[in-house]
């Protein structure tokens, strides 16, 4: 992070602003919003800066900058086309370790202004660091569309009811659940469009149990790219206060789950713990019955061999509450990032996800149903099982010259795909690292990737 960003409150502080012309009206503007006592120095001040002045009886002075203009002072931005006078404010402000912005230069500026979007009291500030003043817009453009514009309307709400809150439930966990469960009622609404009564009959539950009830949601985090993951799966993410996650769960993924929520590792390799599926399932009650929102999140898609389904029967045995939150499985992630269609109208009329694991040295498939060409199949967890699968399929009448794919890493910025037939993928796989997890995408389909890889 090279700018920690901070919200300043500025009434009752003094600020300093060096220039007159446009660009220091429109920091004026700001500046005075915020609730600044703004002194103004410039040998020329432009109309509608002397106007402002006038407005909000902020001092004005029609000279050069002085040192003693930094005096009592709490920020200075320097606003002028004049390099030199720019350079002098922001070295003299820095010999005083006051803050100063000196606008569009961020070498010269302690402090630099970012995007707002302005929905007070909920501000949200965007930089990039004074890198892209494009991109800043663009983003704020995406967030004014996506923030509703009367979204202060429900902070003001909220902020009301925090004392009233806080009396009754002594409990920071139980007030952040009435708060969350508030905020997907329909008394959010209401709040936004002003209407406080209405929407504070939404506000307390009826009962202090209900906010006790633990409950779990599994979610499929999808195959590694966190751009892949579902709104609900984010929203859920928010919400958790325990995580338990696999070992294919990406860090890029896990980054997006709350900050202070607990993150446990309860993965089956990658390592030195081993955490059987019984102790999860275990942890998953335990933890729901002490009244945790519990996320558990997969790698892909929880019911893909993901083992999701023994999950909820030991929850269903004990009367749990929990949602299922499906993710973007790794065959959907893989292919579509390799280029590879999984069917194609020419090539491939259907498609089977099986595993490929093998046990004491053997795949044990229904391999007589793979030999049918115009079919795609995908293994998973198949590289250790690759000759063995290469064997099999060829044994059974697939031809040897059947294409075949194998994607590492897949979605993330570590993707590698490598491609070859039956006969020749294995003596490649020698040649490459190829790193797990690993799937193996097999059939006619995967010749496409020469023209429709990304
Ligand atoms: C236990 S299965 C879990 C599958 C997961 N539930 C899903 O829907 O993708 C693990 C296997 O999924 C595949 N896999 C998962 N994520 C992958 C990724 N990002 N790239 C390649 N293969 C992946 C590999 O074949 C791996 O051995």
């Amino acid at each position: 992070m090279d700018y920690l960003p901070l919200f300043f409150k500025l009434q009752t502080q003094h600020c300093l602003l060096v220039g007159g012309g446009q660009v220091a009206y429109r920091k004026a503007e700001l500046l005075l919003a915020a609730g600044a006592s703004l002194t103004v120095v410039a040998p020329d001040i432009c109309e509608p800066l002397l106007a402002l002045i006038a407005k909000h009886r902020s001092t004005k002075y029609l000279r050069r900058f002085q040192l003693q203009d930094l005096n009592k002072t709490s920020l200075v931005v320097c606003a002028t086309d004049d390099e030199a006078v720019n350079a002098n404010v922001a070295s003299l402000a820095g010999e005083r370790c006051l803050p100063v912005n000196v606008v569009d230069n961020a070498a010269l500026s302690t402090v630099i202004f970012p995007a707002i979007i302005d929905r007070s009291p909920v501000i949200i500030a965007a930089s990039t660091g004074g890198k892209s003043p494009v991109l800043t817009r663009k983003i704020r453009e995406m967030l004014e569309a996506l923030i509703p514009a009367n979204y202060g309307n429900l902070a003001t709400f909220l902020g009301d009811k925090r004392l009233q809150l806080k009396q009754r439930f002594p409990i920071a966990n139980e007030r952040r659940k009435i708060v969350e469960a508030f905020l997907t009622s329909p008394g959010k609404s209401f709040a936004e469009a002003g209407d406080y009564q209405a929407a504070d009959e939404y506000l307390i539950p009826e009962s202090v149990a209900q906010l006790s009830a633990g409950e779990v949601y599994l979610v499929g985090a999808g195959p590694g790219d966190p751009d892949l993951l579902t709104l609900r799966a984010l929203q859920l993410m928010q919400q958790a206060d325990v995580v338990l996650y696999d070992n294919l769960v990406s860090d890029a993924v896990l980054s997006r789950v709350r900050r202070d929520s607990v993150k446990e590792y309860v993965g089956k390799i990658g390592r030195a713990e081993f955490t059987c599926q019984e102790t999860i399932n275990d942890k998953l009650v335990r933890l729901a019955k002490a009244g945790h929102r519990v996320l558990r999140l997969k790698g892909g898609d929880p019911f893909i061999f993901g083992r999701g389904g023994e999950e909820l029967e030991s929850l269903v045995a004990e009367s749990i509450p929990f949602q299922v939150v499906p993710g973007i499985t790794s065959a959907s992630g893989c292919s579509a990032y390799a280029g590879i269609p999984l069917t194609h109208r020419d090539y491939s009329q259907s498609v089977r996800f099986v595993t490929g694991h093998p046990k004491q040295g053997q795949v044990d498939l229904a391999w007589r149903e793979f030999a049918h060409k115009n079919q795609t199949i995908v293994f998973y967890m198949g590289l250790g099982g690759l000759k063995e699968i290469c064997r099999q399929l060829i044994a059974h009448g697939r031809a040897p010259s059947t294409p075949i794919a194998l994607v590492s890493k897949g979605t993330t910025p570590d993707q590698k795909t490598v491609v070859g037939d039956l006969e020749t993928i294995v003596s490649i796989v020698e040649k490459e690292h190829i790193a797990r997890p690993t799937l193996i995408i097999v059939g006619e389909v995967v010749a496409l990737r020469a023209t429709l890889s990304p």
